[in-house]
């Protein structure tokens, strides 16, 4: 199997976001670093209430997934259709806005520690415009594996695969058929991974050290993304306690209009996306929810 190499690095930078929280952005930080099918990856993570408290209050989407992954702290989502969930420690919230959504995420905590991960996925065309939906996942749910060699992996989304053993995460049956998985090794440990070689796919690395690759190999330090070339398999070595994300995608290879919140192929489809959130049409009246 060959060995994806890093082709590209990108460094997160420091942006905010909502109603003023700070967030490190790789992924995203302006409209051509993109990796399709992912559109934008933030980091949240402080120990400062100033950084967080003010959360993301009401705002729209139209036209791609939102992933948010809580490591440490409390958050409650509510939506313009009645839905509400509290993303606690260790829990996801897979939200595909599809056709519309008007939501907040505000912090339900006044001090300690936030940190997680917004993480942007499109969807395709014939997707687009389907019913919103919700996937809540508490974190008993999400699967977690004891590697042979040491470290240990959550599966989030997709299939983790360790020998003959397969793993199925807690979100299947995505259009971009997306790998999410969060691996924590300890220094000296090694990871290898299958990825179908259509996928495009990245490593963020938010705690520690790694060398990606396997024969030259390229040193990632935290919060940053490395961008995988071409193969059919990743591989690290930690030079430091590391923990890291693995996300592989099928690229949708269809053109991208993106104006804030809204994430469409054509300026048409934008400007009805503008349109329908002024006069009310953006959300239909109830998105289906899936409670897992
Ligand atoms: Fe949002």
């Amino acid at each position: 199997m060959n060995t994806r190499q890093v082709e590209r690095i990108i460094d997160s930078i420091n942006t905010s976001d909502g109603a003023g929280v700070k967030l490190l952005r790789s992924i995203g930080q302006r409209q051509h670093v993109r990796l399709d099918p992912f559109l934008m990856l933030d980091e949240f993570g402080s120990f400062d209430a100033n950084d967080y408290i003010a959360g993301f209050p009401p705002h729209p989407h139209r036209g791609f997934e939102t992933v948010t992954y809580m490591l440490e702290g409390h958050m409650l989502h509510e939506d313009h259709m009645g839905n509400k969930g509290h993303l606690r420690s260790g829990d996801v919230q897979w939200m595909s806005a599809a056709h519309g959504i008007i939501h907040s995420e505000m912090p339900q905590q006044q001090s300690g520690r936030m940190h997680g991960f917004q993480l942007w996925i499109n969807l395709p065309a014939r997707e687009k415009m389907k019913p919103a939906s919700y996937r809540d996942i508490p974190s008993e749910r999400i699967p977690v594996v004891a590697l042979a060699h040491g470290g240990r992996v959550k599966v989030i989304a997709g299939c983790f695969i360790e020998s003959e053993q397969r793993t199925n995460g807690s979100v299947q049956g995505l259009a971009t058929q997306a790998l999410y998985l969060d691996v924590h090794l300890t220094q000296g440990q090694q990871f290898a991974h299958p990825i179908p070689a259509s996928h495009n796919a990245f490593i963020y690395l938010y705690e520690g050290e790694l060398a990606v690759g396997d024969a030259t190999t390229t040193s990632v330090t935290a919060h940053q993304a490395a961008i995988l070339g071409s193969g059919e398999q990743m591989a690290v070595s930690a030079q430091k306690d590391a923990r890291f994300l693995v996300l592989a995608a099928q690229p949708l290879n269809e053109p991208i209009v993106q104006y804030g919140p809204f994430v469409m192929n054509t300026r048409e489809e934008i400007e009805q996306a503008i349109l329908d959130y002024q006069t009310g049409k953006l959300v239909q009246e109830k998105a289906q929810a899936f409670n897992e």
